[in-house]
């Protein structure tokens, strides 16, 4: 419905169209970021007296969210440890929604969607996926299982660090609630910034190819210096996530994580290498982990 454009508007549902073809799914709704999206959809999913089971790698600003919102709606979550297998063990009579990240923020490591799929089915829970990572095209959710797949349209999708956004996509038994809430929030973006995301989305897949063979060089080049003891990054052959990524994943993105043999510091490396002109810029980014979560 056109609406006078606070429900959307010709381009905003072009947009919508696209990402829903890609990530193949039933429908998409668009959100000012990939935060709000994110945010919308828990309170989209959830009321009070639900459980949701959070992956702790999840993107620290969504834990930020649950601590400081949720509690205010009766809406109960815990975390589950994604280096361990124990995930099913935190699924209590009222979890409502399991949502992960596959791989996971900063050490990218791999869930088995399919296998959370079998069993939120069986118990009648919504999984819930992040695929900013998988950014529509190197992974699915969807057709690995999940009901609903948020994407920070923010970085890939747009790729050229001049708009905002997060694209929320469902399977069709999951999408009503999206849309109510959507329109309860009074979320939509402007035509300008939807152009922008359909402009990167032409040049998605090579950027995607690009960005994926210079990671998987620079993380060849690292995991063999003394001075670095893992390098995380699911592409990479010897990674503890790598077996998954063959199976679930058909491509890769810019994303790495490093971390340094004992008596190496993160912290003088990172200021060493911040020169001007290298690493700072959009193209390339640094960043030390623990103080950035
Ligand atoms: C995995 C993941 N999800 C969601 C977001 C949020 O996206 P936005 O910056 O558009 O709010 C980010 C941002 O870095 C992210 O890394």
């Amino acid at each position: 419905m056109l609406s006078y454009g606070a429900r959307g508007n010709e381009t905003t549902f072009a947009l919508e169209d696209a990402v829903s073809a890609l990530e193949g799914g039933y429908r998409s709704k668009l959100f000012p970021t990939g935060l709000a999206a994110i945010a919308v959809t828990l309170m989209a999913y959830l009321k009070a007296g639900d459980h949701v089971l959070i992956a702790d790698a999840a993107y620290g600003p969504v834990k930020q969210f649950c601590a400081s919102q949720l509690a205010n709606y009766g809406i109960e979550f815990s975390y589950f440890s994604t280096s361990a297998d124990d995930w099913a063990a935190g699924i209590k009579p009222n979890t409502r929604m399991l949502y992960v990240e596959s791989p996971g923020s900063l050490l990218y490591d791999m869930q088995d969607l399919p296998a959370m799929a079998a069993v939120c089915k069986q118990r009648n829970v919504i999984l819930c996926a992040d695929n900013t990572w998988g950014s529509c095209l190197s992974c699915q959710p969807l057709k690995l299982g999940a009901d609903v797949s948020v994407v920070a349209a923010t970085k890939y999708l747009g790729g050229h660090s001049d708009v905002m956004m997060g694209v929320v996509t469902t399977q069709e038994a999951a999408f009503a609630p999206l849309e109510t809430a959507s329109v309860n929030f009074g979320q939509i973006v402007s035509a300008e910034d939807a152009f922008l995301v359909l402009r990167g989305l032409r040049t998605l897949d090579l950027r995607l190819q690009r960005h994926a063979q210079s990671a998987l060089s620079l993380a060849g080049w690292l995991v063999q210096q003394a001075a670095v003891r893992t390098v995380f990054h699911p592409a990479l052959p010897g990674d503890s996530g790598h077996a998954l990524w063959l199976r679930d994943c058909t491509g890769s993105n810019g994303l790495l994580s490093v971390e340094f043999a004992p008596g190496i510091s993160t912290a003088r490396f990172i200021a060493a290498a911040y020169r001007p002109g290298r690493c700072r810029r959009v193209e390339s980014r640094l960043d030390h982990a623990t103080l950035i979560t």
